[in-house]
């Protein structure tokens, strides 16, 4: 990482606040504000998330739903366990064969909410990244069909670029209501943006 990304990293009232407040990520504090705002996570639910690593919304998650809740995290990256017996991490690329099934068996069911904070490894070719983006997408959009429950909810990050419609689109036919929103903490100069999508229509695959 360069030096002036470091600086501005510390510069970062987020940053700052995370590391106070014993947060493993700035990243929390935006499924934080969404939470807060939007009222998605309930006590109790089972929720899978979705390129979860280091665990900022993981632990935000773990908060929300309490002990009779769980979290299952998958990531690339191997996600340091939390204290929380509730709480369950598996590293591997989600869209493959052995990790999806990983995840269906760690969730003993379906989930109420998916979180996707995933974000796909940039090459810095044009063409290369929106083709990997929208795989990522997609992999998400199956992940619903596969793991989440009958009228649950999505909170997914998504990038403003030429597929963009298309996303919305999809995500606008498996969901009764969505909406785009960018968290406070979400810096601005980022071309993120995060849909928090409710009343899953069920699963195309479940007739
Ligand atoms: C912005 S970080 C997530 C931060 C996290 N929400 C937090 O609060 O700590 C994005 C993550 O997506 C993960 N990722 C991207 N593609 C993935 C895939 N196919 N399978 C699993 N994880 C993936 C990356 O490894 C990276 O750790």
């Amino acid at each position: 990482m360069s030096k002036r990304w470091n600086q501005e990293r510390k510069e970062d009232p987020y940053y700052q606040k995370a590391k106070k407040e014993d947060y493993r990520s700035r990243a929390s504090y935006k499924l934080l504000q969404l939470n807060k705002k939007f009222k998605i996570i309930r006590k109790g639910d089972r929720i899978l998330d979705l390129g979860a690593a280091p665990g900022g919304w993981s632990q935000v998650a773990l908060e929300a739903v309490g002990e009779e809740g769980l979290v299952v995290a998958v990531d690339l990256q191997r996600i340091r366990p939390f204290e929380e017996e509730n709480f369950l991490a598996i590293k591997g690329d989600f869209t493959t064969t052995p990790i999806k099934e990983d995840i269906m068996e760690a969730l003993e069911g379906q989930a109420a909410v998916i979180l996707s904070d995933a974000s796909p490894k940039l090459s810095g070719i044009k063409d290369v990244d929106q083709i990997r983006s929208m795989d990522l997408f997609l992999a998400v959009m199956d992940m619903c069909d596969s793991n989440l429950r009958y009228n649950g909810s999505l909170i997914m990050k998504v990038f403003q670029g030429p597929q963009y419609p298309e996303i919305l689109q999809t995500v606008k036919k498996k969901f009764r209501t969505i909406k785009t929103t960018k968290p406070p903490s979400s810096r601005k100069k980022s071309v993120e943006m995060y849909f928090v999508a409710r009343g899953f229509r069920g699963s195309p695959r479940s007739g």
